[in-house]
């Protein structure tokens, strides 16, 4: 299923093109490893986050992103800014927040193309919080912004299943699982996704 995830996100909704520039938060998981992959496998270049550094050891040296931080060491939207003064084509966001609001404001190009998958910055928000500062860029940048839902491409699982099959023989597609042992433990496996203790599908070997 993120794998499914991922390719829908990038390729459906975000289109990539060889030469394009795609800012990718949660970077090691389950989705974001396999997004950031295929996007090389299509010629983009990727600009990673991660929040630690071993998760960053392993996308840079192993998956071969372009460009990797570890978000709780720098401010993400000024490396951004270092590494593409002239802004970037695409954003595939895992994490919402205040970085779907800084990369639409700051980051995406004209005709910029976002694809909204995931929220864990704000799944326990006590309250509605509002970004219309966004809007605005929205309008004037004309930018492309759809969320997903991978069970909408669910009649089309098998081709991606059977593409990326063969980008995993090739050993172009790497994928890494947490497993954690113990149905008891379900529920500090559940928690540690929202502190980062996985890199990449957390799996409960029951
Ligand atoms: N739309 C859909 O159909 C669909 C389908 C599947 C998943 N999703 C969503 O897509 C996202 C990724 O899913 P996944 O299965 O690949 O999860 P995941 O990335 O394996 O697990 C969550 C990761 O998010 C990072 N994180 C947690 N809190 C954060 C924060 N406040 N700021 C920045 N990063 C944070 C952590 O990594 P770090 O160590 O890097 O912080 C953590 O390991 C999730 O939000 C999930 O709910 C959507």
């Amino acid at each position: 299923m993120p794998g499914a995830t991922a390719y829908f996100g990038l390729m459906n909704l975000l289109e990539p093109k060889k030469g394009d520039k795609l800012i990718l938060n949660g970077a090691a998981g389950a989705v974001g490893s396999v997004v950031g992959q295929l996007a090389k496998i299509h010629g983009c270049e990727v600009i990673a986050f991660v929040g630690d550094d071993s998760k960053l050891d392993w996308c840079k040296n192993e998956l071969g992103f372009d460009h990797v931080f570890n978000y709780k060491k720098v401010d993400f939207s000024e490396v951004i800014q270092r590494v593409a003064p002239d802004g970037c084509e695409l954003f595939f966001d895992n994490v919402g927040g205040n970085w779907y609001h800084t990369i639409i404001n700051k980051h995406l190009k004209k005709y910029g193309k976002a694809a909204l998958c995931g929220s864990i910055e704000n799944y326990n928000d006590k309250e509605v919080k509002l970004y219309p500062s966004t809007n605005n860029s929205i309008l004037s940048k004309e930018l492309r912004i759809q969320g997903i839902i991978v069970n909408t491409f669910a009649k089309d699982w098998p081709k991606a299943f059977t593409e990326m099959n063969q980008y995993i023989r090739e050993g172009k597609l790497k994928v890494k699982e947490t497993t954690y042992e113990g149905f008891e433990n379900m529920r500090s496996a559940f928690y540690g996704l929202f502190k980062g203790e996985n890199t990449g599908k957390a799996i409960i070997k029951a």
